[in-house]
């Protein structure tokens, strides 16, 4: 596969005075894949809708290999696309939306029984009308339809959305896959574990504004130390005194960014007892995303994602 590259710049959207998109930029590389986070309403799906040329932007730019999606001749042949699952033709049964997408490319009908069976979507469920499918099956048949064109560019808005465990894994995997072989795959997610799994890189996104982007091996190691004691308040004041910032953290603990060594000597400074003192933990990217989609905290926050 090719290296293609997805560039969002500067990109906002309004509705009315509500602004959904706000100055977002990030890239998206190919041979890995990038997890766009964030809460529901943050700004995802608009971003998508804009980057597939399906809402207008009001300023900024998001292209692919620096093209706009909707210069780009045949897209649907490069560039494989699933937008929000609820949002398809529910009067047509999987298969005709499948076989108007081969149509569309002048691939053949064989093509359709393949990707039916890649997404393990049946025969007869094929020849059931979309407005009766679960939205897993939608999600199968969007993936379907995504990877009908044998695109080298992936854009999947919630892909795992309504999948069981089993779909999940098994989308996983495809998408592994994908990028592995150098493929460049965008995928959003409101659920941290999900993008924790299949994305190298994460975008977050809360209320309209990117408030952290990094490897997950960078993200992660913004966790810091967690540190607990039986006198909470002692070794707040304890942390303070050494000029150490700390928020609370699990069950009646406490993160900072400072190293182990730096807590526990401020800690034995001031005489109080540690019963937990260690590297924060993967939740530290869970409370990470919580607090960098708060409203109130999001402003306060820096892009690696430290509270100032
Ligand atoms: N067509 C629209 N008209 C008005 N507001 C919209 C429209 N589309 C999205 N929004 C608003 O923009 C915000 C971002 O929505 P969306 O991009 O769908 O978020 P996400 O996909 O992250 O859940 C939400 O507050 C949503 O209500
Ligand atoms: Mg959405």
């Amino acid at each position: 596969m090719l290296d293609h590259m997805i560039t969002i710049e500067g990109l906002s959207k309004r509705y009315g005075g509500f602004v959904a998109v706000d100055d977002v930029s990030f890239t998206c590389k190919a041979g890995s894949g990038t997890g766009f986070l964030g809460p529901t309403g943050a700004g995802k799906s608009t971003t998508m809708r804009i980057l597939t040329g399906l809402t207008p932007e009001d300023s900024g730019t998001a292209q692919i290999d620096g093209v706009r999606y909707s210069d780009i001749p045949n897209p649907s042949t490069k560039i494989g696309v699933l937008l929000d699952a609820s949002a398809q033709h529910a009067g047509r049964t999987g298969r005709e939306i499948l076989m108007i997408s081969a149509l569309t490319m002048g691939l053949p009908t064989k093509r359709v029984d393949e990707m039916l069976e890649l997404v393990s979507l049946t025969p007869s469920e094929s020849k059931r009308r979309v407005r009766n499918y679960s939205l897993g099956m939608r999600q199968r048949l969007g993936l379907a339809n995504a990877l009908m064109g044998d695109p080298e560019v992936l854009i999947l808005d919630e892909p795992a959305n309504g999948l069981d465990p089993a779909g999940i894994h098994w989308m996983r995997g495809l998408l592994r896959s994908y990028a592995n072989r150098g493929g460049t795959v965008l995928l959003s997610s409101h659920l941290l574990n999900e993008i924790e799994v299949i994305a190298d890189e994460i975008v977050v996104i809360g209320q309209g504004k990117i408030v952290a982007n990094g490897t997950k091996a960078e993200l992660l190691s913004t966790a810091g130390t967690f540190v607990k004691s039986l006198e909470p308040d002692d070794l707040l004041k304890a942390l303070v005194t050494a000029g150490i910032s700390a928020e609370p953290s699990g069950d009646a603990g406490l993160r900072t960014d400072s190293t182990a060594e730096q807590v526990g000597r401020a800690a034995a400074a001031a005489g109080v007892a540690l019963v937990e003192l260690r590297a924060a933990d993967g939740a530290g990217l869970e409370e990470m995303f919580l607090k960098l989609t708060e409203p109130t905290q999001r402003e306060s926050i820096n892009p690696e994602g430290v509270v100032a």
